[in-house]
């Protein structure tokens, strides 16, 4: 099984997903994320995004910005996008049926549903970086427990 995580920069949202949904994984499954845009390509992660990750034994320093590119949909079984608009963008990528039905929201996978995205933390202070965490980490013990049981 192979997921990726996106979101717009790929420096915020999506590698702490990737971070998050690996930690609760086996080795053999591949997580990885990407972003829609090119702004930060190579660069880690937000420092605050790393701070809050490491605060809770999740190291993901190593990681490197890259943009989605459209090979992604042959390569992953499932693509997560953290908001509406990294949603859109996917689908609107994605030519073909089969490449469509792989994008899927990551708060859909919430039985809480009063969260419909995660909202991007960029231009906020590390509370809003370490709420991302929690209804990151939320969500993603979800998406463990089912790609476990499939
Ligand atoms: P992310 O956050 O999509 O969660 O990685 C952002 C990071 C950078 C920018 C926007 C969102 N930016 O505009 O540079």
């Amino acid at each position: 099984m192979k997921i990726l995580m996106v979101c717009l920069g790929n420096i915020c949202r999506s590698p702490m997903a990737e971070g998050i949904l690996r930690s609760k994984l086996p080795d053999n499954y591949i997580i990885d994320s990407a972003g829609i845009a090119d702004y930060h390509v190579n660069e880690k992660p937000d420092k605050r995004a790393i701070e809050i990750c490491k605060k809770n034994n999740i190291n993901i320093s190593q990681l490197k910005s890259r943009q989605f590119v459209t090979s992604d949909f042959d390569k992953f079984d499932i693509i997560y996008a953290m908001d509406h608009a990294n949603y859109s963008d996917l689908i609107f990528k994605a030519k073909k049926e089969v490449d469509k039905k792989k994008v899927r929201l990551i708060m859909s996978e919430s039985p809480n549903t009063e969260k419909k995205s995660v909202p991007d933390p960029y231009y906020g202070n590390i509370e809003d970086f370490e709420k991302v965490f929690d209804q990151l980490n939320d969500v993603c013990t979800y998406i463990a427990e089912k790609i476990v049981k499939d």
